[in-house]
């Protein structure tokens, strides 16, 4: 993931990879000279084959304060419906000068098919339950603007593991920052092995790890991925991983609630949990902005250099 013109999952990160896009997006928050002018004259394709509020936006608000141009591909409407393939098409969006593309699909390994046909840049932007990278880099960002130093913290990761994208993502980023990782719901839902990915412990009683968590992320159920014999149903899901007011009295006081969105209220958070004052939600997606903003300069910089060379 480092060496490539490519983010399409934190598999191979390491700590100076993280740590170098967290301190980038953290820059951009406080402010950079020139912003506007770091990707001028760049194009990238939004490609979005699932519905996104949180992503799509903040990498296109990104791609405009770098001064990129920003241009969205009709899932529906393009030449694949006409039954191109993704080669030509890819071929295709390159051909018309595209830098980058920005891809969300619903099948785990899209971006890095589209990445064997596109010779600019390809950002994940989800990928079925596989990768969201730039999510896991904007949760750690949260956690260290919080926490500074991870070591020795612990996130909690509470609800449908094994359907999320965002938790393999988050917790990775998490982890590589030194904090430990709590994965925590029901077995089917778990990891098989333990450690959980090669690193998180696991955990089915979410009572039981709250008060040693810094930082609890609950997650949506993911009912468009999770359909098989696996899922409890989702009112008993919600009860035994969810987050209600009762329940959140079990955290410390320092402790964060997080949730990478879209939060259904009331069901895995309570409502009034998702603006209290432990909630950092809307700082997780402030953070995705600058966050995105760091992702496209580091890839749109290596392909633009790689083009030149
Ligand atoms: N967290 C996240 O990916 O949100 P969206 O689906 O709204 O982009």
């Amino acid at each position: 993931v480092i060496k490539t013109r490519h983010l399409l999952d934190l598999d191979n990160a390491d700590r100076t990879f993280i740590e170098a896009l967290i301190s980038r997006a953290r820059q951009f928050k406080a402010g950079v000279a020139n912003e506007g002018t770091r990707l001028r004259g760049s194009t990238i394709l939004g490609m979005f084959f699932e519905p996104s509020t949180r992503t799509t936006i903040s990498f296109q608000i990104a791609a405009q304060r770098l001064g990129a141009a920003w241009v969205d591909f009709r899932a529906d409407g393009s030449s694949l419906a006409k039954g191109e393939s993704l080669e030509d098409t890819m071929r295709t969006v390159r051909a018309t000068g595209v830098d980058a593309v920005v891809v969300r699909h619903g099948e785990a390994g899209f971006p890095h098919a589209l990445a064997r046909y596109f010779e600019g840049s390809v950002l994940n932007a989800g990928d079925g339950a596989h990768a969201h990278p730039t999510q896991g880099l904007l949760d750690a960002m949260t956690l260290v603007e919080e926490f500074g130093d991870l070591t020795g913290r612990r996130l909690v990761v509470s609800g449908d593991i094994r359907h999320s994208r965002v938790a393999r993502s988050s917790a990775q980023a998490a982890a590589l920052l030194g904090a430990k990782v709590t994965l925590c719901g029901p077995p089917l839902l778990l990891p098989q092995r333990t450690p959980g990915w090669g690193f998180a412990e696991l955990a089915t009683d979410l009572d039981s790890v709250l008060p040693q968590a810094d930082a609890v992320m609950l997650l949506r159920i993911q009912k468009e991925r999770g359909t098989g014999d696996e899922m409890p149903p989702p009112d008993d899901l919600a009860r035994s991983y969810g987050l209600n007011i009762a329940r959140a009295r079990l955290l410390a006081a320092h402790a964060i609630i997080m949730h990478p969105g879209p939060v259904n209220r009331g069901v895995e958070l309570e409502a009034q949990l998702v603006t209290s004052a432990q909630s950092r939600i809307e700082r997780q997606v402030e953070n995705g902005v600058f966050v995105r903003m760091a992702c496209l300069e580091r890839y749109l910089g290596t392909s633009a250099r790689e083009r030149v060379a």
